[in-house]
């Protein structure tokens, strides 16, 4: 069920209507639909569900503090990368049993944090950051919880900003490198190696990638075992890719039909850490058209989101998918295809009023003409908006809004100018 939708031309975020969401609470808006996130959800504990899964939601693709209590009171755990994500876990009633504590450079600071909380355990990613952790923990009187953060070396076909399995990534161990590591891990008392990890990259369609890592695994894990080791979770990260343009994700289900005979082989509970298959879909972006310009050939949209809003496009020149959220009479609402021709449109470059060049939100994209004021929704704009946006050129940050049936939520209030010279003196 997509629960953003068109009805008599009208865009709606479950039941209710965009334009009014705009109207009550300003644009730039993000606009999420808590069915969309919930769907996906269970669609995960569902088709998992053979290996007992934990999904740890990796919250660095939405952090929101509302969605994160909406997921937290439904029983799910979390995916934390810094002291910073572990504290809004905790203060949105989440529970640190639940939580897994990745990143390459974790501070003393935020290892004691994540000890005292009592985090379900750190995903390992080096030698001497093992060495720090059991350091932290003795010092701490605690044995803490890790599991290793292998790197299979397989190319998960994503973009290269968002590629992490392979060998040349800064990220986890390779396989060689993490078994001496482990071997040298069974005499440190205060470590327990409960958990195996990896993690591939992001926005991964196929299910090829996995295959041949969670086959890596099986053999990884066993290894672990005979040195001692009692891993009893199998953390296969996250990674699923979601649709942009088209169809082009393989479902929740293909994946699963890849990763749980192999877990189920090795007798290990799954953990998961999916971030942008669950909010990715689950938001929108709504900005308001300020003007329309034409430069020779060229035709501009000018609205009031920018690059500080949402960067994907101009960092990883990502493809989302626009339209208006009032379609003008005789447009489809959106087309499947923006590939090919949509009669009543015009190649337009969707900008922001940020001061740079890279400040689009899209190129040559199909749009019909629009007057000043009218709103577009830019789509798949969950995962990876709110959370990389900016104050740069002293924007304000947008509003957040959660949507449930005919319900709407502001979960952040827009920023004002006094929040954005508070930290500072003259
Ligand atoms: N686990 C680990 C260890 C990760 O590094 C990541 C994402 C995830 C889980 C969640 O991956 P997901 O299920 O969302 O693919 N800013 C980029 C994406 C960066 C992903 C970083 N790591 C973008 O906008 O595409």
């Amino acid at each position: 069920m997509d629960h953003f939708h068109y009805r008599g031309g009208q865009l709606y975020c479950e039941d209710l209507p965009v334009a009014d969401l705009a109207e009550q609470f300003g644009t730039p808006l993000y606009v999420y639909s808590q069915a969309a996130f919930l769907d996906t959800f269970n669609a995960l504990r569902t088709a998992f569900a053979a290996v007992d899964p934990l999904i740890c939601y990796a919250m660095k693709a939405n952090s929101n503090l509302g969605i994160l209590k909406m997921l937290a009171e439904r029983g799910s755990g979390f995916d934390v990368v810094s002291g910073g994500e572990l504290y809004r876990v905790v203060a949105a009633g989440g529970d640190p049993g639940k939580t897994v504590f990745a990143g390459v450079g974790k501070t003393d600071e935020e290892i004691e944090e994540a000890l005292v909380a009592g985090v379900l355990m750190f995903n390992v990613e080096s030698e001497e950051e093992l060495e720090n952790i059991a350091r932290v923990a003795s010092q701490a009187g605690k044995v803490a919880p890790i599991a290793l953060r292998v790197n299979p070396d397989v190319d998960p076909k994503t973009h290269r900003y968002i590629s992490t399995g392979k060998k040349e990534s800064k990220f986890g161990m390779d396989i060689d490198r993490a078994l001496r590591v482990a071997e040298s891990a069974v005499k440190i008392p205060s470590l327990t190696m409960i958990g195996m990890h990896m993690h591939i990259g992001s926005q991964i369609t196929t299910v090829e990638p996995y295959a041949g890592a969670v086959a890596k695994g099986v053999d990884i894990i066993e290894k672990l075992r005979k040195m001692g080791h009692p891993v009893r979770w199998y953390n296969v990260g996250g990674g699923f890719g979601i649709d942009y343009k088209a169809h082009e994700a393989k479902p929740i289900q293909a994946f699963a039909d890849v990763i749980v005979p192999a877990v189920q082989s090795t007798g290990c509970r799954l953990a998961m850490e999916p971030g942008r298959v669950m909010s990715g879909n689950a938001g929108i972006l709504v900005s308001r058209v300020l003007y329309t310009k034409q430069s020779g050939e060229k035709r501009f949209l000018i609205q009031d989101a920018a690059m500080n809003d949402l960067i994907r496009p101009a960092l990883y020149e990502s493809f989302h998918k626009i339209w208006p959220v009032s379609v003008p009479s005789g447009l489809p609402a959106p087309p499947d295809d923006f590939e090919g021709a949509i009669a009543g449109t015009d190649p337009w470059d969707v900008v922001g009023p940020v001061c740079e060049s890279g400040d689009f939100l899209a190129k040559d994209r199909a749009l019909p003409r629009l007057e000043r004021g009218a709103l577009l929704a830019t789509f798949s704009a969950g995962a990876y908006g709110m959370v990389m946006a900016s104050n740069y050129n002293t924007r304000p940050r947008a509003a957040e809004v959660l949507v449930e049936g005919t319900n709407a939520r502001l979960v952040r209030r827009r920023e004002t100018y006094d929040d954005l010279i508070l930290q500072e003196r003259l």
